[in-house]
C-alpha cells in the first residue's frame, strides 16, 4: 500500500492488523507430557511402584481419589500418539522416563522391558523426524527409595546418577536432549512444604534438605552424561515465575525480591553460579546440608536450560509469603494469566545469567471446552508473541513445548483439568484434536503467529 494511503488507513477507525510474527528458521515447536500423567500401565512389565502410586492411592490425596493407573494409556498407544504428533507437524516431543520402569526398586540392573518401551518410543519418534527430549525425573520416584528416605537421603542423588547412566547408555545416541529434573521447586514446595503432592510432607526442614539433594542429583546426572562420552545435550527443566510487587512500596519491592529468590534465583544460582543466594538461605531458617564440592558438582556446565512458565506472582508488603491474585486466572486457581511475564522472565534470565540456550519445556493452560478451546488458542497466541518479542530482544530461545499433548492426570487435581491440545475420551481412550491443536499445527507449518 502506498505510504500516504497507509497513513490514512491508520487514522481511520479500522484497526490495522498486526503483521504475522515469523520465528527463526529451525525454531523447534513441540509438546510435552510426563510418564505418570499419561502412560498408565502402572503395574505392567515389571514396573515398580512410585511415590505417585502410593500418594494417589491414599484416600483424600487426589480429587475423587483418581490415580495414574490407566491415565491416557500412552504406554500401549504410543505408536498412535506418535502418528498424531506427526499429523500435527510437531518437531519435538518431550516425555519423561518412569524411573520405576527402569529400576523397579530404584537400584540395581535395568528392567529390559522398561528400557524396551522407551527405545520403541524413541525409534517411532525418529522415524517421523520428531526430536525426542527425555526428562529423567518427572516426580515419580521409586517407592523403595522413598522408604529409604527419599530426597532427604543424600544417597538418592547417587542412585539417580546410576539410573541416569543406564538411560544415557541405552538412549544417548538416539536422544539428542536429556533433561535431568522436572521442576525441583515444585517437588520442594508442593511435595515437602504444602503436602499437596507426593510424598506429602509439610516440613521446611525436610523440604530444604530435599532441595539440596535434588540439585546434587541434577549435577551428578550432568557429570554422568559427560562420563559416558555420549553426544547428547543436557540441562534441567526449571519452572520460573516473574515476581512483581503488588503495590508501589519499598516493602513490597523487597518482599518481591526475596520471593523471586525463592522462586528463581535459588535454582538458577545453584546450577549456573554454583552457590545458593544468601538472602534466601538466611530467610528459610534451615541449615542446607552442603558438603565440600557439592556446589561445583551442581554447577557442572549444562548445554541448555529448560524453562517452564505458567504464571507470575504478586507479593504484598507483608512479606514474601503474602502472595495475592491480581489478574484473571485459568481453571487452575494458581494460574494468573500474564503472557508478558514470559517476556519478563526470559529477558531477565539473559540479563542475569548470560546467553545460555533456552528452551521452553512447558507452557499451557487447562480449558474446560472439549473441542472449541478458544481460551487455549488465545493463551498460546499471547505467549508465543511474548516469546517472539524475547527473541527480538536477543534471547537465545531455541524451541517451545506446549503443555500438554494430551489431556492427562493432573496430579492432585486428577482428571478434572484438561491441559491437552488433544482431547482424551477416557472411557474409550479416543484422541480428538481440539481447535487449539489445529491452530498450533498451522503455527508450526507456517512458523508464524498471527
Ligand atoms: C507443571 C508440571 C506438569 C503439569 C503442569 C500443569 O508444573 O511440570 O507435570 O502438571 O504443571
Amino acid at each position: 500500500m502506498p505510504l500516504l494511503a497507509a497513513l490514512a488507513a491508520c487514522t481511520r477507525d479500522t484497526p490495522v492488523p498486526e503483521p504475522p510474527r515469523r520465528f527463526p528458521e529451525g525454531f523447534v515447536w513441540g509438546s510435552a507430557t510426563s510418564a505418570y500423567q499419561v502412560e498408565g500401565a502402572a503395574r505392567e512389565d515389571g514396573r515398580g511402584p512410585s511415590i505417585w502410586d502410593t500418594f494417589s492411592g491414599t484416600p483424600g490425596k487426589t480429587r475423587n481419589g483418581e490415580t495414574g493407573l490407566i491415565a491416557a494409556d500412552h504406554y500401549h498407544r504410543y505408536a498412535e500418539d506418535v502418528e498424531l504428533m506427526a499429523s500435527l507437524g510437531l518437531r519435538s516431543y518431550r516425555f519423561s522416563i518412569a524411573w520405576p520402569r527402569i529400576q523397579p526398586t530404584g537400584a540395581g540392573p535395568a528392567n529390559p522391558k522398561g528400557l524396551d518401551f522407551y527405545k520403541r518410543l524413541v525409534e517411532a519418534l525418529r522415524a517421523k523426524d520428531i526430536a525426542p527430549v527425555a526428562t529423567l525425573f518427572h516426580w515419580d520416584l521409586p517407592q523403595a527409595l522413598q522408604d529409604a528416605g527419599g530426597w532427604e537421603a543424600r544417597d538418592t542423588a547417587a542412585r539417580f546418577a546410576d539410573y541416569a547412566t543406564i538411560m544415557y547408555e541405552a538412549l544417548g545416541d538416539m536422544v539428542p536432549t536429556f533433561l535431568t529434573l522436572n521442576e525441583p521447586k515444585t517437588v520442594v514446595q508442593v511435595g515437602y512444604l504444602w503436602g499437596a503432592h507426593a510424598p506429602g510432607f509439610r516440613s521446611p526442614q525436610k523440604a530444604w534438605v530435599a532441595a539440596h539433594h535434588l540439585m546434587l542429583a541434577h549435577g551428578m546426572a550432568v557429570q554422568a552424561l559427560r562420563a559416558t562420552g555420549k553426544p547428547a545435550k543436557v540441562g534441567p527443566a526449571l519452572n520460573l515465575a516473574p515476581v512483581y510487587p503488588a503495590s508501589d512500596t519499598d516493602a513490597a519491592r523487597a518482599a518481591a525480591h526475596l520471593r523471586g529468590g525463592i522462586e528463581n534465583r535459588f535454582w538458577l544460582d545453584a546450577v549456573l553460579r554454583g552457590s545458593y543466594p544468601s538472602d534466601v538461605l538466611s530467610s528459610i531458617g534451615v541449615e542446607v546440608p552442603v558438603r565440600p564440592g557439592d556446589m561445583q558438582t551442581i554447577a557442572s556446565p549444562v548445554d541448555l536450560l529448560g524453562i517452564q512458565y505458567y504464571n507470575p506472582l504478586f507479593v504484598t508488603d507483608s512479606g514474601p509469603d503474602s502472595i495475592v491474585t491480581k489478574l484473571p486466572t485459568s481453571q487452575a486457581d494458581w494460574q494468573q494469566i500474564h503472557p508478558d511475564g514470559l517476556y519478563d522472565i526470559l529477558t531477565w534470565v539473559k540479563r542475569e545469567y548470560g546467553d545460555i540456550p533456552l528452551v521452553i519445556t512447558e507452557n499451557g493452560i487447562p480449558v474446560v471446552e472439549a473441542s472449541d478451546d478458544k481460551e487455549r488458542i488465545e493463551f498460546l497466541r499471547g505467549h508465543f508473541i511474548a516469546a517472539h518479542r524475547a527473541l527480538e530482544a536477543g534471547v537465545r530461545l531455541t524451541g517451545y513445548h506446549v503443555w500438554s499433548l494430551l489431556d492427562n492426570f493432573e496430579w492432585a487435581e486428577g482428571y478434572s483439568q484438561r491441559w491437552g491440545l488433544v482431547y482424551v475420551d477416557y472411557p474409550t481412550q479416543r484422541r480428538i484434536p481440539k481447535a487449539s491443536a489445529h491452530w498450533y499445527a498451522e503455527v508450526i507449518r507456517t512458523n508464524e503467529v498471527r
